[in-house]
């Protein structure tokens, strides 16, 4: 039986004014992982931050950083992403004609691999490339902002891409709308890591963090009886 579910907060929800606080304090909530949402207002519609503000608060956390990349090209910054202190590069498979060579570029880097499918994109995609992977991030709203409703039809993608994956060591992260109402079934259909952005950066600091992170886990690790 795999450990309990692992939650990434997304500092997209946060107070950016006050990043690295912030950052410290989901660390302290008992985060897994902090996960990154870079956005360049052309794959998607919203830009946020790059590199330079990921190294900025790369010294506020020894956690594992989640990095979704949601920019066409990726291929070209995938080196910056990796000196920045990213530890998992995630490339949209939608962002570009050749994604067996952006996982291996990330590979080559010396990070963990992960390719992201928007809510359309059918999971055969990834069929060919399911040995150069490290993680699989289904989106479960339109990639561009947060606190947008769950898309309920990506559960069905989850079982499929759980069955694809077989006994490979390879992680099932969703993004969107991931709450302690939807998390169940997520995991029930084989998603291992949650991230969540406005379900977890509400209310003021640790403790509220804490709270809030714990019940998504509690939710989704009852779901697949972590939990008795
Ligand atoms: C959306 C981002 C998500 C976003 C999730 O494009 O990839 O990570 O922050 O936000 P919530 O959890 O509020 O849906
Ligand atoms: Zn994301």
């Amino acid at each position: 039986m795999r450990g309990k579910t692992l939650i990434a907060p997304s500092v997209l929800a946060s107070d950016f004014s006050r990043l690295g606080d912030e950052v410290e304090a989901i660390d302290r909530a008992g985060a897994d992982w902090i996960h990154l949402d870079v956005m360049d207002g052309h794959f998607v519609p919203n830009i946020t931050f790059g590199p330079p503000v990921i190294k900025a608060i790369r010294n506020r956390t020894a956690k594992v950083f989640d990095c979704h990349l949601m920019i066409a090209p990726a291929d070209p910054y995938l080196a910056a992403f990796a000196d920045a202190g990213c530890d998992i590069i995630t490339v949209h498979a939608e962002a570009g004609p050749h994604l067996d060579r952006s996982l291996q570029a990330i590979r080559a880097l010396g990070k963990k691999a992960g390719v992201s499918l928007n809510p359309g994109t059918p999971e055969n995609v990834i069929e060919y490339v399911l040995d150069r992977l490290d993680l699989v991030l289904l989106m479960t709203v339109n990639p561009g902002f947060g606190g947008q409703a769950f898309i309920p039809s990506v559960v069905e993608k989850v079982r499929r891409v759980k069955a694809m994956i077989g006994t490979r060591p390879i992680h099932i992260e969703i993004d969107g709308g991931v709450t302690p109402e939807t998390a169940p079934q997520l995991a029930a259909a084989g998603a291992d890591v949650l991230v969540a952005g406005s379900a977890v950066f509400r209310g003021d600091g640790v403790e509220a963090y804490r709270k809030n992170i714990e019940s998504i886990r509690t939710a989704a690790d009852l779901a697949v009886g972590r939990i008795v």
